[in-house]
């Protein structure tokens, strides 16, 4: 399987933040917004990621994350020269996902909970072994922002909305979305919206259509964010940083996952951190490799 990061967008929201450099190179508490969707592919076994943004921010992503080696991934870049909409990624990245199934995920996405590496893991095998599509739904106060989806009590997806104005359930459909390789196609057939873009809703409809979609709803207790306003990026830093100080441990912190994930050698592991240096980020690598 192979993964995409959608970090494109205009970023006007959050202007004049995003005036000078893109949304998702922005910090949520203690490293880049990429830093949390990233892990997210890596934690689902995936490694080999195509990077979709901006001509003008593409260069900065790979001043960050070079071709990947570094932390045993494979990296690609491509432009997307306008936000054209979510689903136009499978069109950019059609020559990156070839033959292969694809998870996308939106670089502005926070996920964090116990249990997600497995939900992942089943449903990439899921995926794969039976050629439909999967999405995941999260329960929230103003459905209305997102994508909606409508269960059944048997858990059959009864309906899926974009930033509908009368919701008819509270479940968002969060910024992860899996497929077989027929999405190519599919991005090439749906059009545009309304407000013109070419809506991963519209994607997902589809395979709803043919009863080839799958959503799993995640817990109560488990977090997700995304991070679009000042007091969304505010409220995911605090959080991040809430949970790291009580455990002692880094979320989506990419270097210790490929470590820990046996991508990376202790000797490449050592090289990381010395070009890190000499700071609390660097401090902490220092004690994973230290076994602390
Ligand atoms: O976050 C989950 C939601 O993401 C879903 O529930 C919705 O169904 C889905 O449409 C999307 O809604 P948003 O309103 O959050 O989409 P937004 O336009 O803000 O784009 C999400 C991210 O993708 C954002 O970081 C920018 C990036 N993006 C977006 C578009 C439309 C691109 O890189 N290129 C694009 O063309």
């Amino acid at each position: 399987m192979k993964g995409i990061i959608l970090a494109g967008g205009s970023g006007t929201r959050l202007y004049p933040l995003t005036m000078g450099q893109s949304k998702q190179l922005l910090a949520i508490h203690d490293k880049p917004m990429i830093y949390y969707p990233l892990s997210v592919l890596m934690l689902a076994g995936i490694r080999d990621i195509l990077i979709i943004s901006t001509p003008e921010d593409l260069p900065n992503f790979k001043r960050l994350l070079s071709d990947g080696s570094q932390i045993g991934m494979r990296f690609s870049y491509e432009k997307q020269e306008k936000p054209n909409g979510i689903a136009e990624a499978f069109i950019i990245g059609e020559k990156f996902i070839q033959n292969d199934s694809v998870c996308l995920i939106l670089g502005d996405n926070i996920f964090y909970g116990s249990g997600f590496t497995k939900i992942l893991k089943n449903s990439v095998e899921f995926v794969e072994k039976n050629y439909k599509a999967k999405v995941f739904g999260y329960y929230v106060n103003n459905p209305s922002r997102y994508g909606v989806v409508q269960n059944d009590r048997l858990g059959n997806v009864l309906s899926l909305e974009e930033k509908p104005e009368n919701p008819k359930s509270n479940y968002a459909v969060v910024g992860l979305y899996i497929y077989p390789n027929s999405v190519i196609k599919i991005s090439k057939y749906i059009l545009p919206s309304e407000r013109g873009e070419l809506e991963i809703t519209s994607i997902n409809n589809l395979y709803l259509k043919e009863k080839k979609l799958k959503v799993e709803l995640f817990d109560k207790n488990f977090t997700w964010l995304d991070s679009g306003t000042h007091e969304s990026m505010l409220e995911a830093s605090n959080y991040i940083h809430t949970i790291e100080k009580r455990t002692g441990l880094k979320i989506a912190c990419i270097e210790e996952i490929a470590y820990k994930l046996g991508y990376i050698n202790k000797s490449k592991f050592e090289k990381l951190i010395n070009s890190i240096g000499e700071n609390q980020y660097g401090e902490y690598l220092k004690k994973i490799i230290n076994g602390v």
